[in-house]
C-alpha cells in the first residue's frame, strides 16, 4: 500500500512558516506584505478561489485587497487597474483569476502585471526565468512549486536521475513542473493527448505528474511499483451514492488502483489543491522580502 501525502498538513506547515516570517519581517524592517487579488465576473467557482486566496493572506499577515469587478469590465479598465496595482509600494503580489471573460485578451492582462509583482509566475519574464534557471529573482507557478515541495517531502530533497514523466502541457502546470524537475536533474518526459501508447510511458516513471483534466484517467496498471504520484487533478464527478445530483471531487489517478502499486501518492482533495494556495502565500512572501533586500524562508 502507497503513503498518502498528506497536502494539507504540508500547506499548513508552508503557511506557518510565511506567517512567521512575515511577523519577522515586519518587526526588521517595518514591511508588510500586500497580495492584491482580481476578479473579473460571476464565475462560482473563481469566487470561492478568490475569497479563499484573500482571506488566507489576511490570516498570514498580509495586507490583503481583492478588487471585484463586473462582467462586463472593458479591457483599458482592468488594465488601467493593474497600472495602479504595478505603481503601489503597499502591494508586492498581483493575482488575476483565471479565465477572464471572452472579450477581455488574457495575454494582454498577464503581461501587464510587473513582472516583479507576478506571484503566478505566468508572465514571459518569469517563465524565462525558470526555464533559463534564474531562479533568484523568477516567480515560480503555485501548483507545480507546491507539487515540487509534496515530492521533495516525500522522496527527500535529491531527485536527480530519477525518471519523471508529466502528463499534460499546459502553461499553468504541466510546462513549469517540466521545468522545475529538469533542475532537480530528473530525465523528463511530457506526455499529451497525442502520445502514443500513454499507458507504457507512464510505467517507466519514478515521479509519475497527473496534470491533464480528466477524472481517474490513469489507471493503477499504469504506475511502476514504488512510483511517487502527484495527482494535480481537481475534477466533479457524479456521486449518485451519496444521494439524487450529488456530486464529488476526484483526480486524474485512479486513487484505490494507483494506492496498489504506488511508493507515495497525494490524494484528491487534500493533496495538491492547498499548496496551490499555500505557495501563493509564500510567493507574496518572496516578494516583499525581495523588495526589503532579505532573503526569503527555505521552504
Ligand atoms: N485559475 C485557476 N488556477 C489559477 C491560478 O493558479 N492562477 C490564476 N490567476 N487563476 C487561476
Amino acid at each position: 500500500m502507497a503513503e498518502i501525502i498528506d497536502g494539507k498538513a504540508v500547506a499548513a506547515d508552508v503557511v506557518e512558516t510565511v506567517k512567521q516570517a512575515t511577523a519577522k519581517l515586519l518587526a526588521d524592517k517595518g514591511v508588510v506584505p500586500g497580495l492584491a487579488v482580481v476578479i473579473v465576473g460571476e464565475d462560482p467557482a473563481s469566487q470561492i478561489y478568490v475569497s479563499s486566496k484573500s482571506k488566507m493572506a489576511k490570516e498570514c499577515g498580509f495586507h490583503s485587497v481583492q478588487h471585484t469587478l463586473a462582467a462586463e469590465t472593458r479591457e483599458d479598465t482592468l488594465l488601467d487597474l493593474i497600472g495602479k496595482l504595478n505603481a503601489d509600494p503597499a502591494i508586492h503580489g498581483i493575482l488575476v483569476q483565471l479565465p477572464l471573460p471572452g472579450h477581455i485578451e488574457e495575454g494582454k492582462v498577464i503581461q501587464a502585471i510587473a513582472p516583479e509583482k507576478d506571484v503566478d509566475g505566468f508572465s514571459f519574464v518569469n517563465v524565462g526565468k525558470l526555464g533559463t534557471g534564474e531562479m533568484a529573482t523568477a516567480f515560480v507557478p503555485c501548483t507545480p512549486a507546491g507539487s515540487m515541495i509534496l515530492l521533495e517531502r516525500a522522496r527527500g530533497r535529491d531527485l536527480s536521475g530519477l525518471n519523471a514523466v508529466v502528463v499534460g502541457r499546459s502553461n499553468i502546470v504541466g510546462k513549469p513542473m517540466a521545468n522545475l524537475l529538469l533542475a532537480a536533474n530528473c530525465t523528463v518526459t511530457i506526455a499529451h493527448s497525442r502520445t502514443r501508447d500513454l499507458p507504457a510511458l507512464c510505467r517507466t516513471a519514478d515521479i509519475l505528474i497527473a496534470a491533464v483534466g480528466r477524472p481517474q484517467m490513469i489507471r493503477g496498471d499504469w504506475i511502476k511499483q514504488g512510483a511517487t504520484v502527484i495527482d494535480v487533478g481537481i475534477n466533479r464527478i457524479p456521486a449518485p451514492e451519496k444521494g439524487e445530483d450529488k456530486t464529488r471531487v476526484v483526480g486524474d489517478v485512479a486513487f484505490d488502483e494507483a494506492m496498489e502499486t504506488a511508493g507515495a501518492i497525494t490524494p484528491v482533495p487534500r493533496g495538491v489543491g492547498p499548496m496551490t494556495i499555500a505557495m501563493l502565500m509564500a510567493n507574496t512572501l518572496t516578494s516583499a522580502c525581495r523588495s526589503a533586500g532579505v532573503e526569503p524562508p527555505r521552504l
